[in-house]
């Protein structure tokens, strides 16, 4: 006998636009607000401003049930929506670790200065833990008198690449909640994935800020872990993927989030483990997560390790050499450039000295505009022509596909540096290729 709740999204980013496209055709009523026109112009005209597979034909499937549109009026958004949800970003402020949570202020205050009736607004950024306390004191001190207004918090934890399915089939759902009745607002939020088997751990407001950031770290700190092991190994010549492989059958340890390579990268796990590690600072535990700036260094070294492992199979010196870098974004099937370890290595050769010509199937346009001192191939075999060295950076599949020896056919020097573990050493050393990876002797 619930009542089936209207939502607004506000923040029509990565995580928003996909919030609201999934909760639209999962049935919901849903406003999307942003403070860019362009973006909601976009939208509105059924475009998908970032890649996500599957989401774009979610999109024109929800504009045209009727249930979704999108606005840049908060006082249309107050109007409409029972359950806010604030999906505005919080990205690593310039020249420190703090995450900028001044966009969540923002959002915050502009709805609820309109909001003049009961509703839930419902924080899913990531935030450093105790923001969700200033923000209900923001909204009890913004919101017109007599306006029954409650905050919860919901992370969010999608992956980009999966984020239709993370969104539609939730691992879990977290509810940071102050009263039984924002409980209630947001089980009916959520009830097409409740009824579909979503765990939910309803908890405190804190508690469930932390929550996110504790995950995001532990991922990072397990990626790092296995990182750190291959440093070991490459010390004393031993191979990190069998010692993954080994590791990962004991199923304490689990083989996910263990693969030994360049690293994390991304919009989300580096800035986190920062923002988190000065947030404990801030409160005075700074010293219980003190791991995590070595969680980061590790994650550091394996790029300048990759570019070692360059240098070394030319010879000592980058200089003049030709080096095709197979990958841009952070991972792959994403157009996501941000701290990606596949540009940060790419432009670090460049400034040895190499000729660097890079190639991603999707992120090319970003990347050209962050790293406009690099040079980029129009197609996969164009970037490999001439090379004297080729590093894989990014597992895209169809790096992984291409055969040794279509690839030797067109590079000038058969070296490759695989730097996530993407291909078969045997079979490229079968074709004559000199194959090095992190982590392997
Ligand atoms: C991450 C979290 O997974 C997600 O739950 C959270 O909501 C946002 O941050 P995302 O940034 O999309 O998601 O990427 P993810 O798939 O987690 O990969 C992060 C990075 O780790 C990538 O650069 C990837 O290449 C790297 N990685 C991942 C490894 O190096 N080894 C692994 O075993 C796994």
């Amino acid at each position: 006998g619930e009542v089936t709740p209207r939502l607004t999204v506000i923040g029509t980013g990565y995580l928003g636009a996909t919030h609201a496209i999934c909760m639209a055709v999962q049935g919901y009523e849903v406003l999307g607000v942003d403070v860019d026109q362009s973006k909601i112009d976009r939208l509105t005209a059924g475009e998908v401003p970032f890649f996500e597979p599957g989401l774009p034909e979610l999109l024109t499937k929800a504009l045209t049930s009727g249930r979704l549109r999108f606005t840049t009026s908060f006082a249309e958004a107050a109007e409409f929506g029972d359950v806010h949800f604030i999906c505005v970003g919080t990205p690593q402020m310039a020249g420190s670790h703090a995450a900028n949570v001044s966009y969540v202020f923002d959002a915050t205050r502009e709805l609820a200065r309109h909001l003049n009736r009961r509703a839930l607004v419902v924080g899913k950024s990531t935030v450093p833990v105790g923001t969700a306390a200033d923000l209900a004191e923001l909204i009890a001190t913004t919101a017109p008198a007599g306006s029954e207004i409650e905050l919860a918090w919901n992370p969010e934890f999608l992956r980009e690449g999966f984020a239709v399915e993370d969104t539609m089939n939730p691992d879990r759902l977290v509810f940071g909640v102050a009263s039984a009745w924002a409980e209630e607002q947001l089980r009916a939020s959520f009830a097409p994935m409740i009824e579909q088997g979503s765990p939910v751990v309803v908890t405190d407001r804190m508690t469930a800020e932390l929550v996110k950031v504790a995950a995001n770290s532990f991922l990072a700190t397990k990626i790092s872990y296995i990182n750190a092991m291959a440093e070991v190994c490459e010390t004393i010549g031993a191979d990190v993927q069998d010692l993954a492989t080994a590791l990962a059958y004991d199923s304490r340890i689990g083989g996910k989030f263990l693969k030994p390579g360049l690293g994390f990268g991304g919009g989300c796990l580096p800035k986190d483990i920062r923002a988190f590690a000065h947030r404990a600072g801030e409160l005075g535990v700074g010293q219980a997560v003190a791991f995590l700036h070595e969680v980061d260094a590790i994650n550091q070294r394996r790029r300048t390790r990759a570019v070692d492992l360059v240098r070394e199979l030319v010879g000592g010196d980058l200089t003049g050499k030709r080096v095709a870098a197979l990958g841009a974004a952070f991972k792959p099937n994403s157009d996501d450039i941000r701290d990606a370890p596949a540009l940060d290595v790419a432009s670090t050769l460049h400034r040895a000295g190499a000729q660097v010509c890079v190639f991603d199937p999707a992120a090319l346009d970003n990347a050209r505009r962050a790293h406009p001192e690099l040079e980029y191939g129009e197609s996969l075999l164009e970037t490999l022509r001439g090379a004297d060295a080729v590093i894989l950076l990014t597992e895209w599949s169809e790096f992984q596909e291409i055969a040794p020896e279509v690839m030797g056919s067109v590079v000038a020097h058969r070296r490759i540096v695989d730097g996530r573990h993407a291909l078969d050493p045997m079979a490229w050393r079968a074709a004559g290729w000199e194959y090095r990876a992190l982590g392997r002797p």
